[in-house]
């Protein structure tokens, strides 16, 4: 495995990659690497000839009172895991590379960045897509993975990859879960015991949906109400927002659900976790 952490060495591997008919699959990550990471990186490999795996905490996606100081770097043991994964490059590199003095080009996708995370985040999305299209023209995947967890990242970076016709497939991978059903993130390290199980109430709240939805229920205030009655039942969750969406466009759906997105924010002590739930199609 080879650890690249200067940009034009990272283009320039990837040409490499690509003139030899190889195909180049991307898993970008801030690193704190878990399960839910490690099965973007198995999925790469099976669709990929090169893997490609960039761990980068990304300044311009953090709020001024959020996170970036404690946000866990865990270089080494990354390193360790991916190799064990068959991963071919991981690309680290300084935020001073990434944005260098007098930098001030960014990507914003309008609208779409600010809703759900994007409206208790402002500036949060506008982060992300920067980021990932930077590293979309360093690394140059003809794939990328994400994880279904993000749902409102993964719909602002769709629409980033449709608007901006970039030549690169984004294949999203489902939430990988602890075995009581707490999604997987890396923020999951800062919860205290009783928080960790405070936090199952998100779990809670989006199966109370599913299960409401498969015995017919079709009526997203309906679904909502019931969410929102299991999250009131578990004090210590702060919510932030559960909403039923279009995945596409964010916005709350009208009378019909399959398909839709149910997706929840709240906060536990200062840790914000999210999850979220696709409901069938049929
Ligand atoms: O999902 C993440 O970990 C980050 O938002 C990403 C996509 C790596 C961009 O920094």
């Amino acid at each position: 495995m080879r650890m690249i952490r200067d940009i034009r060495e990272m283009q320039l591997a990837s040409r490499a990659a690509r003139m030899q008919g190889l195909s180049v699959g991307f898993v970008p990550t801030m690193g704190a690497l878990h399960e839910g990471h490690l099965s973007l990186v198995r999925r790469a490999r099976a669709q990929a000839n090169l893997v490609v795996v960039s761990i980068f905490v990304n300044p311009l996606q953090f709020g001024p009172t959020e996170d970036l100081e404690r946000y866990p770097r865990k270089l080494e043991a990354d390193s360790a895991l991916l190799e064990a994964e068959g991963v071919h490059i991981v690309f680290a590199p300084s935020p001073e590379q990434m944005y260098p003095a007098g930098a001030t080009t960014t990507v914003h996708v309008g609208e779409l960045s600010d809703k759900l995370d994007g409206r208790s985040r402002p500036g949060h999305f506008r982060g992300v897509s920067t980021v990932v299209a930077k590293l979309f023209h360093i690394v140059q995947p003809d794939y990328a993975l994400f994880g279904q967890k993000d749902a409102a990242q993964v719909a602002v970076l769709r629409r980033m990859v449709r608007d901006l016709n970039m030549d690169v497939e984004m294949i999203v991978a489902p939430i990988v879960r602890e075995a009581d059903g707490l999604a997987l993130s890396s923020r999951n390290a800062y919860l205290t015991l009783d928080q960790r199980r405070q936090a199952l109430v998100l779990q809670r709240a989006l199966k109370q949906v599913e299960s409401l939805a498969a015995s017919g229920e079709r009526s997203p205030e309906k679904l909502r109400s019931a969410a929102l009655a299991v999250l009131a039942s578990e004090p210590a969750a702060a919510l932030d927002y559960l909403e039923i969406i279009d995945p596409d466009t964010l916005d709350p759906v009208a009378a019909t659900t399959p398909g839709a997105l149910v997706a929840v924010a709240a906060t536990f002590g200062t840790t914000r976790l999210i999850d979220n739930l696709l409901l069938p199609r049929c």
